[in-house]
Formats: C-alpha cells, sequence, structure tokens
C-alpha cells in the first residue's frame, strides 16, 4: 500500500472524484489540499448520485476520516450545506469523519461580491470563473490580510479583520467597480454563527496526518481542478488562483514530501474545458457535440456546458512531467464507443514549426494548430468489462497508445460513472 496524490492531468472534471472514491477503499484518511467550492466532485455509488464541492470524495466511506487541509479557501456556508445534505442521506458526519485546518482561508462575502464585479467589469474579456470568490480569497492569504477558519471562533479577532477588510473592499466595490458596499455587523454575525457550528471539526490537520504516518496509516490526498488550471504552469491567466499539482498536497496539508509514493494523473479519454481560454483541439463541430451530449459534459458545480474536443497528449505529458505521475487512470472510455476514427493530439505546429510542449505565451499558443495520430474506433457499451480482455482491441489500442506516448502505465480505466463500471489493471502501489 501506498500513500497517493491524485490529481488531474487537464482542465479539470477529469474524474478526479471517482477516482478518489475507489481508492478511498484502500486508505485509511482522505485529503484535499487545495481550491474551494469552484469543484465539483462527482460520485455515484449504488445508483446514487453525490457531488461534492469542499467535503472530500472519500466521506462516503464510515470508518474513513477525510480532511480539509490548509491550502483551501473555504466558504463556511458551502461546507455546513454539504454537511447537512449528507446528514440528510443518511451519511452522519460528525468531527470523528471528518475535521477543517484551523489554518484554511475562508471566503467571505466581499471575496464573492469581487470576484462577481471584476467579472462584469472585464465583459468580454473574462476568465469565466465559477464566481465563488476563490480568486480574492487567495489573494487575502497572500496580502496576509486573510480570514483563517481558527478566527472564526474568536469574535473580536474576526470583528476587527472583518471592519478593516471592508474598509479596502467597500471602495473598490462602490468607487471602481459599481457594485453594491457591505455592511460588517451581519457578516460579523453570520459568521460567528458558523465558526459556533464548525468549532468541533476545527482541528490541526497537519498533526493528524503525522499522527496518522507514524501509526503506518495509508494516506490519499484528493486534489481539486486540474495540472492546466495551475496558477504557475496552466494557461495563464485562464486558471484558478491555486497550485493543483500534486507537490501542493506537501505544503496544502502540512506533510514533507518523503510521505508521498504514488502519483495518479486522472485523464479524461477526450478533453474538455469550463470557462474561458486557449484549448487546442477543440472541436466546434457534430463530433464535439455528440461527445459533450453523451458525455453529458456541463459543469458540476455552475451547471455551465463544458467545451469539449480530441484527447491532447500534449497537455497530457506535460501533466507527467509536472505532477511526476506514477499511473494513470483513464476516464470517460465509454463515451468515444461509436466514433468511427478517434484522433490524439501528439503535437502542435506553431505557424510551421513543431511544438512538443504547449508555449508559455498566450499570443503563441492561440497560433497552434493540433498534429494528430488517427486510430479506428470501436462500437457498443463497454461499461460492462471489468479487465481488458473484455474492451474491443480498437480500445485497447487507444489505452496503449497514451501508454506509450507518455511513458506512464495505466492503473486504473473507468468505463461508467459508477463506483463499479471500473478496470483496475493495476492497484496504485
Ligand atoms: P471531477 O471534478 O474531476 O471529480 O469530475 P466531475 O465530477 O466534475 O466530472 C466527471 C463526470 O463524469 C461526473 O459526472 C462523473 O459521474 C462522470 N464520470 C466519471 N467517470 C466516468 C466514466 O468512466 N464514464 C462516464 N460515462 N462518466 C464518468
Ligand atoms: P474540479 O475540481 C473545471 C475553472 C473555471 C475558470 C477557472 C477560474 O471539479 O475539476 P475560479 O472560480 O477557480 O477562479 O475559476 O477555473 N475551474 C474549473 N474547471 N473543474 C474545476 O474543478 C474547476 N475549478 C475552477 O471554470 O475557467
Ligand atoms: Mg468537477
Amino acid at each position: 500500500m501506498a500513500n497517493m496524490v491524485v490529481v488531474g492531468s487537464q482542465w479539470g472534471d477529469e474524474g478526479k472524484g471517482k477516482v478518489v472514491d475507489l481508492l478511498t477503499a484502500g486508505s485509511d484518511l482522505v485529503v484535499r489540499f487545495q481550491g474551494g467550492n469552484n469543484a465539483g466532485h462527482t460520485l455515484v455509488v449504488d445508483g446514487r448520485q453525490f457531488i461534492f464541492h469542499i467535503v472530500p470524495s472519500g466521506i462516503l466511506y464510515e470508518d474513513k476520516k477525510c480532511l480539509i487541509g490548509n491550502g483551501l479557501v473555504v466558504d463556511p456556508a458551502v461546507l455546513l450545506e454539504e454537511i447537512k445534505n449528507l446528514n440528510t442521506a443518511g451519511i452522519s458526519i460528525t468531527p470523528k469523519r471528518l475535521s477543517l485546518s484551523e489554518k484554511a482561508h475562508i471566503i467571505m462575502p466581499y471575496h464573492q461580491a469581487l470576484d462577481l464585479a471584476r467579472e462584469k467589469y472585464k465583459g468580454e474579456t473574462k476568465l469565466g470563473t465559477t464566481g465563488r470568490g476563490i480568486g480574492p480569497c487567495y489573494e487575502d492569504k497572500v496580502a496576509r490580510t486573510g480570514i483563517r477558519a481558527i478566527d472564526l471562533t474568536e469574535p473580536d479577532t474576526l470583528e476587527e479583520k472583518i471592519r478593516v477588510a471592508l474598509e479596502e473592499k467597500n471602495f473598490l466595490l462602490e468607487k471602481f467597480l459599481n457594485a453594491q458596499p457591505l455592511e460588517t455587523s451581519p457578516i460579523l454575525k453570520a459568521y460567528l454563527s458558523y465558526g459556533e457550528t464548525l468549532a468541533p471539526f476545527i482541528t490541526d490537520v497537519s498533526l493528524e496526518i503525522d499522527d496518522a504516518v507514524k501509526a503506518d496509516k495509508q494516506i490519499l490526498f484528493e486534489g481539486a481542478q486540474g495540472t492546466h488550471l495551475d496558477v504557475d504552469h496552466g494557461t495563464y491567466p485562464f486558471v484558478t488562483s491555486s497550485n493543483p499539482v500534486a507537490g501542493t498536497a506537501c505544503a496544502g496539508a502540512g506533510i514533507g514530501p518523503g510521505y508521498l509514493d504514488h502519483v495518479v494523473g486522472i485523464v479524461k479519454a477526450y478533453t474538455t474545458r469550463v470557462g474561458a481560454g486557449p484549448f487546442v483541439t477543440e472541436l466546434d463541430d457534430e463530433i464535439g457535440n455528440h461527445i459533450q451530449e453523451r458525455g453529458r459534459e456541463f459543469g458540476a458545480t455552475t451547471g455551465r456546458r463544458r467545451r469539449c474536443g480530441w484527447l491532447d497528449l500534449v497537455v497530457v505529458r506535460d501533466s507527467v512531467r509536472l505532477n511526476g505521475l506514477n499511473s494513470l487512470a483513464i476516464t470517460k472510455l465509454d463515451i468515444l464507443g461509436g466514433i468511427a476514427n478517434l484522433k490524439m493530439c501528439v503535437g502542435y505546429d506553431m505557424a510551421g514549426k513543431r511544438m512538443d510542449q504547449r508555449p508559455a505565451s498566450l499570443k503563441k499558443t492561440g497560433l497552434c494548430t493540433p498534429i494528430y495520430e488517427e486510430m479506428p474506433g470501436w462500437d457498443g457499451d463497454i461499461s460492462q468489462a471489468r479487465n481488458l480482455d473484455q474492451l474491443p482491441p480498437e480500445a485497447v489500442n487507444y489505452l496503449r497508445f497514451i501508454e506509450d506516448f507518455t511513458g506512464v502505465p495505466i492503473s486504473i480505466v473507468s468505463v461508467g460513472p459508477g463506483r463499479d463500471e471500473t478496470i483496475v489493471v493495476k492497484y496504485p502501489s
């Protein structure tokens, strides 16, 4: 067994939730380490669908502990709603099953107001954020003016921080962004109440992980978003405001890199992206529509239609390097059934020059067109396959091509949204 990190290799929504749920069976602790409720992780277990935005995707297992690390930005109202919904669904959430890091940053109403007002102000040039206040909250963290979970339990600290923050935020909202200003007292009242309810869950998550490591327990780190949405390595500025790469599991949970044994990169069998930004293999045609409809590619957080395109192996190979991927989990292979001729992008043509990596410059990326490898598709439903021998040879060929191109073995193939609709080629260890 191993301590594993699960990360998205594309632009998010690769199926991380499903794979984390699956791998939780062999783990003791599941830890989210970055992002916030911009994430939407979908699990389908025994025909029931769950979508988690903040709560780690291991929560359905009664005997496992889920931790929300210091690297997250947490909207307490959303977290409490998720806890309430789980309780209603008969999954009782107590501090025995869930912890929130005292150092996690808290999304405040002014963060969301700024996110929405800035997008409106940008108009055509907007980023297409989820509008959840993620960027402004991370900005305050780095500016050292943020509010942390522990502050929710100290009324005087909280009041002072909100008051000081609003002096600046209201100026921006009113004078620059043409938006409504906010008042301290209703925010203080609501957030003190969240603090009271959440207090039993607020702990030092790093210490909990350290205890688990000493007791030889298995830890699973759950990434959110995807490598190409990374604020450093992604398609900047069309990225999120955190680092979804595997290395963040350390800083965002409070653990040293020596404890990480295996990084699983989740790769959707084609590519999707929500929001604006470059997408070299995007399909603006019948096939793109077909994949979007068949794959039900709507955002799990905002309900927006996801843009769809062929699998971009340039993007995936960058992710192999940036995350040190040990194995790949290929998801949604079933969606490609029935397409006669499949394509995978193996390089970019940038105005006549072959590129093996995505250029950092947006302008240059805009000049790139995909160089495709074509291969025959397959017909029929593959969702019943439970080992590679039960797949059509063309589907196996598609998978082998990915392995050969990236140089990384496939550990898991997902052929449907359900927990059981999975081929475990080799359990990650
Ligand atoms: P995440 O953000 O990476 O956890 O992914 P999302 O949950 O946002 O989006 C993945 C969607 O695909 C969800 O609706 C999953 O239920 C679904 N899904 C995951 N794996 C498969 C698969 O192998 N086949 C099909 N058809 N759906 C899948
Ligand atoms: P999961 O974990 C897909 C995208 C947004 C937008 C950009 C910035 O479900 O894979 P933000 O609100 O973070 O400032 O928006 O990032 N984005 C995601 N796209 N999946 C996600 O999470 C995403 N989280 C953020 O659409 O383009
Ligand atoms: Mg998602």
